[in-house]
């Protein structure tokens, strides 16, 4: 299945799915990667790789629809029929994400429910959780709320910062995306 790649930044979990693609036996190959910011590092791991890069800067744009437009062409354009969003951190309107129903899926840190939103680690800790994670899930228009395809699950340690708990569920990111990816695609 031809994907697209939706970025804003370091581009960690798009260089997981990179990897992954380039076995000949997973089921999806990266058509674009597109990023709403010109600047993010992921757009480099792109071009290293050899897969389109795009940057669609948002602040180019007056509204939220005008660029949603510009990014419904240019996967269009790509070709491509599956989009993965991977830290990429801008709100889709109701109407962009309609339009891929069934065919966009979102990694978000947390074990969803729980801690929507952004500063997920720090919100963590400060709940007390004695577990904390990441999540693969179906993007439905509500913020981080669609049918969950797969988690991971980390433990909590006395004394972890923010930081240092962003790495541990980091590392189990790059584990389940791939992973996760492939079941949202047999069910796609
Ligand atoms: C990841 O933790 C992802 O779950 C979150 O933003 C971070 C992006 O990291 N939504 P990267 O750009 O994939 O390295």
């Amino acid at each position: 299945t031809p994907i697209a790649v939706l970025i804003s930044g370091r581009g960690s979990n798009l260089q997981c799915l990179i990897d992954a693609c380039a076995a000949d036996d997973y089921p999806a190959r990266i058509v674009a990667v597109i990023s709403n910011r010109p600047d993010a590092y992921g757009l480099e791991r792109a071009r290293e790789a050899g897969i389109s890069a795009i940057a669609i800067d948002h602040k180019a744009y007056a509204s939220r629809e005008s660029f949603e437009a510009a990014l419904d062409s240019a996967l269009r354009e790509a070709g491509a029929e599956f989009v993965c969003l991977a830290g990429f951190m801008r709100i889709l309107t109701e109407g962009f994400v309609n339009q891929w129903d069934g065919r966009m899926i979102n990694i978000h840190p947390s074990l969803l429910p729980k801690f929507k939103g952004v500063d997920t680690h720090k919100r963590a800790i400060e709940a007390g959780e004695s577990e904390h994670g990441c999540t693969v899930h179906w993007v439905t228009p509500g913020m981080d709320e669609g049918p969950v395809i797969a988690q991971a699950r980390v433990p909590v340690l006395p004394g972890d910062t923010p930081e240092t708990l962003a790495a541990r569920v980091l590392v189990e990111e790059h584990r389940l995306y791939p992973e996760a990816l492939k079941l949202a695609l047999e069910k796609a």
